[in-house]
């Protein structure tokens, strides 16, 4: 009798099961965790089971692959050792003389390094502002431009890029689309499916969830050369995942749809609430109507705005650093995606030419109770004001 089709489980539940497999030899539930460096050649002097080293290659980092693979709809994905070693094996597989276009609203590190070491290395990069695509056209120069990066919504404005209208343009001149996607998150944006040649993710962030592993993973539109000339990079530079990092990885991700949710529904009730606060100039958040990249936002994600929004603070740089340092719940630290909730003055990281203003906070929201994290944010705003 021929088989039964089966239903075409949503990425989610996929997620959620770590796509279900059972481990053939035990019957395991889970998948194991497979730490050896090397793998034994068979007598013909083939490697007929696909591994001959633990640089190039890992069955629990393909496990993890695989997941990414099917949360983003992508035929190939890699996990690398943290989101910058994904978001630099991308560039170091471009030749010394190409060109990118990249945004001015973009994580910091990357564009630091952008600025120095990939100049170094002979890339030219031109930052624009990447909420407009006729920005984009400009900076592109024909049979030079062979990247156009992007990070929507983008730190630590939230600014929205309309991943459909560059990659038309991009594409037009020949040049391919890479999207850092750590803050839409898999589940509410899927940049391949509106034209996207390559996604990237922080997953130290949501992917993983816990703030315990520092991973980074790509995921492609095709593999093809491009793809194979990113995955040498990886494999000659070492940049891999470790195995037991990548079994984290792939714990968080079973619960990413629930907390990718909970963060989402708790920031639009806080960036709301923020909204209407005394000692609070302005909420930048995507959700809100009153943000530049609404209409996009609701256009190119699904299922909420995100769990990250800013708030500029009454009073400027001393009163925003005042009212991080009055947080009792909140933790003041960097990163974001974490279950627990975050806070940032982020002018004291990003320093000297960066966009962000100096009287901004960054929240990274966690899946607290809501309540909570509004009643410590408005105790610290009150007490940094002197009231
Ligand atoms: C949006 C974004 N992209 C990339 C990175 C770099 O990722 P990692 O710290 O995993 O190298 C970060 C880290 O903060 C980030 O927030």
């Amino acid at each position: 009798m021929a088989d039964e089709p089966r239903p075409a489980w949503s990425a989610r539940t996929l997620a959620a099961q770590a796509l279900g497999r059972i481990d053939e030899a035990s019957g395991a539930i889970v998948p194991p965790i497979q730490l050896a460096t090397t793998y034994i050649r068979d007598p013909d002097n083939q490697y007929s089971r696909g591994y001959l080293y633990g640089r190039p290659d890992n069955p629990t980092i393909r496990e993890a692959e695989a997941i990414i693979a099917a949360l983003e709809g992508a035929p190939c994905a890699m996990v690398l050792g943290s989101g910058m070693s994904a978001a630099t094996a991308v560039f170091l597989a471009l030749a010394p003389g190409d060109h990118i276009v990249a945004p001015i609203v973009m994580y910091w590190g990357l564009r630091v390094w952008l600025q120095n070491e990939a100049k170094a290395w002979g890339l030219r990069a031109d930052f624009v502002d990447a909420t407009d695509p006729g920005a984009i056209r400009a900076a592109i120069r024909l049979g030079e431009t062979k990247l156009v990066w992007l990070e929507t919504p983008a730190n630590p404005l939230w600014s929205l890029t309309d991943i459909r209208a560059v990659a038309d343009i991009a594409h037009a001149a020949g040049a391919l689309v890479a999207i850092d996607s750590t803050c839409a998150t898999p589940l509410l944006t899927r940049p391949l499916a509106l034209g996207a040649d390559i996604v990237m993710h922080s997953a130290t962030k949501y992917l993983n969830g816990h703030s315990d592993v520092i991973a980074g993973a790509l995921a492609a539109a095709r593999d093809d050369a491009f793809w194979a000339r990113i995955k040498r990079v990886r494999a000659t530079l070492g940049q891999i995942l470790g195995p037991l990092e990548a079994y984290l990885l792939i714990r968080g991700m079973r619960t990413l749809d629930p907390r990718v949710r909970t963060a989402c529904a708790s920031a639009m009730e806080l960036a709301t609430r923020l909204s209407n606060h005394a000692a609070v100039a302005e909420v930048l958040y995507p959700g809100l109507e009153s943000h530049p990249g609404h209409a996009i936002a609701r256009r190119q994600m699904q299922g909420g705005f995100g769990g990250m929004l800013s708030i500029r603070v009454r009073g400027g740089e001393a009163a925003a650093i005042a009212t991080a340092a009055q947080v009792q719940l909140w933790k003041r630290a960097t990163s974001l995606g974490g279950v627990e909730s975050l806070i940032e003055h982020r002018g004291s990281i990003e320093g000297a030419g960066s966009p962000c203003p100096l009287d901004l906070l960054r929240l990274s929201v966690g899946v607290e109770d809501v309540d909570d994290l509004y009643t410590d944010l408005d105790q610290a705003l009150r007490a940094a004001h002197g009231h």
